[in-house]
């Protein structure tokens, strides 16, 4: 097919990165997204729609994309410039996504250059939702997202904040730095084709729960999304992915999904799957200790307080090292609120792993139930790699760059 990005000095064709802009409130963060695509090396070409203008000006993304803004399906000079668009894009980012717009993709419906172009594109799409909390709680938005994301869509889920007219909950645009990097590692991925492909990665996630008693639990912060974004990035890189988690409800499409609760039951199933694993990968926040007898029967207030005798669970990561066969990876996380560095290594040692990630959840947009994350990957041969705050995709992908330094060559 014929292209007409420009080429660099070595003849080679920077990334085409389609941006669509909805109309929306939060359109005018689509320009800072489009200047740091631009600066990141990205030929980017910004699409718009007519609703888009009473948010944003054309000239805007004329002027900063690196081509004119379009917005009509009929365009004179090129005949077809929905298919052109979608067939030249690596991805395809929609910035903000409306509901409305959401909608119109999830039913395949194509009356405007944004939607034809998504329609006709087989490049990876990314859609970053942004809008009033209400819209972005309602069932037929949510169930329009899961559609997508079962067919493979990227999504940067908003974030809580300030949102037009005043009001304040979530749905408000995800930051444009956290939108660039998901896009800067969707290309990634999909330029590097499947390296890890033949291989058999187990992936546990999530906080494990504790019974005290039939309603009651002790758990922990974890929300899972850091091991499911790891399961998703395994995946896309080519690997038979085995993703053991407690929120079942939120995994990632295209890998097997075992269910669990407990730290006994999560234990169980990682030391099944270990055996034929090339690399696994402990995200989950395994509670260390659990009532020692669980009550059959709700326990009441009227019984007095009760006592929680607690006793340790086993620590799967340990058994795992001590159980570990020639060339396995293992990848243990450390999460700290003080100390990081030091506790992180002395855990890597103890526990006999090859790569420990670590991060510092007393920081602020870091660990526990964001989308965010900043962390350290030590190596057991002695790296160090600094990983600024991002999304939990891109953590994913350098912690996967790390394993496959680290797996044999086949
Ligand atoms: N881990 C595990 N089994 C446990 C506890 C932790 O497999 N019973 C794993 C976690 O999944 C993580 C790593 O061990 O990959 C480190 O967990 P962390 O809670 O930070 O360390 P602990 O060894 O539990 O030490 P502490 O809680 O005292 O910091």
């Amino acid at each position: 097919m014929e292209s007409d990005r420009n080429t660099d000095g070595a003849g080679l064709s920077p990334p085409f990165v389609v941006l669509a802009v909805g109309a929306g409130i939060a359109a005018y963060k689509a320009v800072e997204v489009c200047r740091q695509l631009v600066d990141a090396g990205v030929h980017v070409a910004p699409v718009l729609t007519e609703r888009t203008l009473r948010f944003v000006g054309k000239t805007t993304f004329d002027a900063l994309g690196s081509e004119p803004a379009q917005m009509s399906l009929w365009d004179e000079a090129s005949p077809i410039p929905h298919t052109r668009l979608g067939q030249a894009a690596d991805v395809v980012v929609v910035a903000p996504a409306t509901a409305d717009l959401l909608a119109r993709y999830a039913a395949g419906m194509a009356d405007d250059l944004v939607t034809t172009t998504l329609v006709a594109t087989a490049a990876p799409v990314v859609v970053c939702p942004a809008m009033h909390t209400e819209m972005w709680e309602h069932p037929a938005v949510q169930a329009n997202l899961a559609l997508l994301r079962s067919r493979g869509v990227v999504v940067v889920d908003p974030e809580d904040g300030r949102l037009a007219g005043g009001d304040v909950g979530s749905g408000r645009l995800a930051d444009p730095s956290v939108i660039v990097s998901t896009v800067l590692s969707v290309l990634a991925e999909s330029t590097r084709g499947t390296p890890l492909a033949g291989r058999r990665v187990v992936v546990t996630a999530g906080g494990t729960r504790e019974p005290i008693d039939p309603v009651r639990y002790l758990s922990n912060r974890s929300s899972g999304k850091q091991g499911h974004a790891l399961a998703e990035a395994a995946r896309s890189r080519g690997a038979a992915v085995t993703l053991i988690t407690t929120v079942p409800a939120s995994a990632p499409s295209g890998v097997e999904v075992v269910p669990v609760a407990t730290a006994a039951e999560m234990e169980e199933a990682v030391l099944s799957a270990a055996p034929s694993a090339d690399c696994v990968i402990m995200a989950a926040a395994v509670a260390d200790f659990r009532p020692r007898v669980a009550a059959d029967q709700k326990l009441h207030k009227s019984d007095g307080l009760p006592e929680l005798v607690l006793e340790p669970t086993n620590d799967i990561l340990a058994e795992l090292g001590r159980r570990r066969l020639a060339e396995q990876v293992l990848v243990g996380f450390a999460a700290e609120t003080e100390e990081m560095e030091a506790r992180a290594l002395a855990k890597m040692r103890a526990k006999g792993v090859q790569v420990m990630v670590a991060n510092d959840v007393s920081a602020e947009g870091v660990g526990f139930n964001h989308d965010t994350n900043a962390v350290t990957i030590y190596g057991a041969d002695g790296t160090v790699k600094l990983v600024k705050m991002t999304s939990k995709a891109v953590v994913s992908g350098h912690i996967l760059d790390k394993v496959q330094e680290l797996l044999p060559d086949r």
